[in-house]
């Protein structure tokens, strides 16, 4: 069996018998209220999962700690991955004081909140799809305290929301891996020209310069900082981040 913990939620994604690997989990984590089977991979411009509930309370809603912040969640409604943790350190390592942040993909707002936590910056956190916005307000007002610098929740479609922040960005981060090839005009129109473009990607292996020349076609001169491949999301392909400084001119 292979599962991950979210919260008080346990989430099989593997598993041969679920109820009984359901029982086994419960046995060996007493925080553990709840087992939830994935039933259906990632899908829909909102990547949200398809989950049963196969044991203990039945109860998808959870408060999942992440380095010292607490963030609400519920997996059957909106994207939530507690395993990039790392991934979040180092994109947070780029952002200086004082700089503007443009999350154009932030879900329930983990990587905008943990930049604000760390560095005095302001961070607009775009977020399409309604319920993931909602926990993305409350996870804003849970970390209140914590905030060195600011988070600014804009519920809308990032490709029209980056035209009244045109200009704005020292960074834009492009968290949408399937789909932010397609954001790339929309992210020039809010970069600061020489700004940082963090921009993920799902590729084949075999094709691992693809995101830095798609970034090429659309900017006129790129320098790549760090290009990283993340994990394995298939036997064919993975998930990769390219951090780029960009001219826009
Ligand atoms: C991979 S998740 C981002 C996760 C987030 N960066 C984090 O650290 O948890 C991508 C998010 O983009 C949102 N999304 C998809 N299309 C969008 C659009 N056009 N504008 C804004 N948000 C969008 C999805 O609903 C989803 O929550």
């Amino acid at each position: 069996m292979r599962y991950y913990i979210i919260g008080h939620i346990a989430i099989l994604n593997v598993s041969e018998d679920p109820e009984r690997d359901a029982k086994e989990i419960l046995r060996r984590h007493k925080n553990v209220r709840t087992v939830l089977l994935k039933v259906g991979e990632l899908s829909g411009e909102y990547r949200v999962g398809k989950y049963e509930i196969i044991s203990g309370e039945p109860i998808t809603e959870t408060i999942h700690v992440e380095h010292g912040l607490r963030f609400l969640v519920d997996p059957t409604k909106a994207y939530f991955n507690p395993a990039l943790e790392h991934e979040r350190s180092l994109v947070c390592s780029f952002v200086n004081d004082g700089e503007v942040v443009i999350d154009m993909f932030a879900g329930v707002g983990t990587l905008s909140i943990r930049i604000a936590a760390e560095k005095r910056a302001k961070v607009y956190a775009i977020e399409k799809n309604k319920e993931a916005y909602r926990y993305l307000l409350e996870n804003v007002k849970l970390n209140a305290k914590r905030l060195k610098g600011e988070v600014i929740p804009i519920y809308g479609d990032a490709s029209k929301v980056v035209y009244s922040l045109r200009d704005e960005g020292d960074h834009v981060i492009m968290d949408l891996p399937r789909f932010s090839r397609y954001f790339l005009p929309d992210a020039a129109v809010c970069i600061k020209d020489r700004g940082l473009l963090h921009y993920y990607r799902i590729v084949e292996r075999r094709d691992t310069k693809r995101p830095i020349i798609e970034i090429s076609q659309v900017f006129p001169r790129v320098e790549v900082l760090q290009e990283r491949k993340i994990r394995g999301v298939s036997p064919s392909k993975i998930l990769m981040r390219v951090s780029a400084r960009v001219r826009v001119l």
